[in-house]
């Protein structure tokens, strides 16, 4: 089907080797998929008018290859990308498959587990910079803890932070132009993991030693496991200049972390995260962190892909309907959303400024109807809200 919402590169759509590949093992059950070859990816996901493709680490270079191996795995997945013009905006590490991270990676307890885990990400991050990426995401995988006596949470998140300082003096010391994006989630796979929200997030990255390095690579399913409203955590990222990346998918609340197809489930939270990156010209990668239903053979894998892409850009064209349909705009006004932002004190922040805003109201109120009728406006919300449901059941 080639139509308006036909994906094409400058739309820059990106999904991870992990996603696609993802061959449907679960807890209850084992593969159901064969591998998919990460130069088939590249190809399919090219076909199909994604922008780019990232990786972990083992994704590409599986786990225990030697250096020749290695170099042939990537000369032959960098001629993928040179054929298709496909790119690779952004790399991260596996630091939660192997044992040896059971523990955690930088806040496990052994030094020499944390040690091992900064010297692969070292290598990933040179991994990731040679195939051209200029976001590094970290996903806390095994950050976390079961038995709250075994770790300090305190000292846990000085470890995490010493982790960062150290890939940052790196890729300082290296001149790299890479910024590093925080993956937050709640839980899963341990149960209690570090920096489980956006917010979490975002003051973390304050206190770290070049935090002007550090964003945030926040995920629907993540954020709606904890039952937070995702676009609303995104547009706080946003407003701090953090949101380096983004992973999209699918999440009821409170269920284990689905990672469903994008739109799958959360249809009005998805259109308000897109008209949300949309009206902000975000220019990050649209990224998807998702997989394909169980239930699906190899084929069902490439009709999900093409369908995340497909629902992005049906949301962003209802985006744009929502500004433009003059009932919509009529409601907005009713409830005065134009109007929030008119600041608060136009003088500023001046002890005249407050004292003139004191003597405003104290003004106002000696109208004994001012505060009445002030209080009994209605917003009609109800209305506004009727028209975007119309707008995306398509009825309008
Ligand atoms: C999850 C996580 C991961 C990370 C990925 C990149 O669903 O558990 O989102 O998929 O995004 O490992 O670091
Ligand atoms: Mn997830
Ligand atoms: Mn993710």
């Amino acid at each position: 089907m080639n139509d308006a919402f036909t994906p094409r590169p400058e739309h820059h759509f990106t999904f991870g080797l992990w996603t696609v590949g993802n061959r449907g093992r679960d807890p209850f059950g084992r593969e159901v998929r064969p591998p998919l070859d990460p130069v088939e990816t590249v190809h399919r996901l090219a076909d199909l008018g994604a922008y780019g493709v990232s990786f972990h680490d083992d994704d590409l270079v599986p786990e225990g290859s030697g250096r020749q191996e290695k170099e042939a795995i990537v000369k032959r997945f960098r001629s993928a990308l040179d054929a298709t013009g496909l790119k690779v905006p952004m790399a991260t590490t596996n630091l939660f498959s192997h044992p040896v991270f059971k523990d955690g990676a930088f806040t496990a307890n052994d030094p020499e587990v944390r040690r091992l885990a900064v010297a692969k990400t070292l290598d990933a991050i040179d991994l990731g910079v040679e195939l051209g990426a200029r976001v590094y995401v970290l996903w806390g995988g095994r950050e976390g803890v079961e038995a709250d006596a075994a770790k300090d949470p305190v000292v846990a998140l000085d470890r995490y932070a010493e982790a960062l300082n150290l890939l940052c003096s790196y890729v300082r010391d290296r001149g790299y132009d890479l910024r590093l994006a925080i993956e937050p989630k709640p839980n899963e796979p341990r149960g209690h993991l570090y920096l489980p929200t956006i917010g979490h997030a975002l003051a973390f990255i304050e206190q770290l030693e070049w935090p002007e390095m550090v964003g945030v690579n926040p995920e629907f399913a993540h954020e709606t496991m904890s039952g937070l409203s995702f676009h609303q955590g995104v547009a706080q990222a946003l407003r701090a200049g953090k949101l380096f990346h983004i992973d999209l998918n699918g999440q009821s609340p409170g269920k284990y972390d689905q990672d469903f197809r994008f739109g799958s489930e959360g249809i009005r939270d998805a259109f308000f995260l897109v008209k949300l990156l949309e009206d902000a010209h975000w220019d990050g990668m649209r990224h998807f962190d998702s997989h394909a239903y169980r239930t699906e053979d190899p084929d069902g894998v490439w009709e999900f892909a093409a369908a995340s892409m497909r629902t992005y850009l049906i949301l962003a064209d209802k985006a744009r309907r929502f500004a433009e349909d003059p009932e919509i705009q009529e409601a907005l006004a009713a409830a005065k959303a134009d109007r929030l932002a008119e600041p608060t004190s136009p003088e500023g922040t001046t002890p005249e400024a407050i004292a003139s805003l004191r003597q405003q109201v104290e003004q106002k109120r000696s109208d004994p109807t001012w505060l009445d009728a002030l209080a009994q406006q209605g917003y009609h919300h109800e209305r506004l809200d009727q028209l975007v449901m119309e707008l995306l059941l398509g009825v309008r």
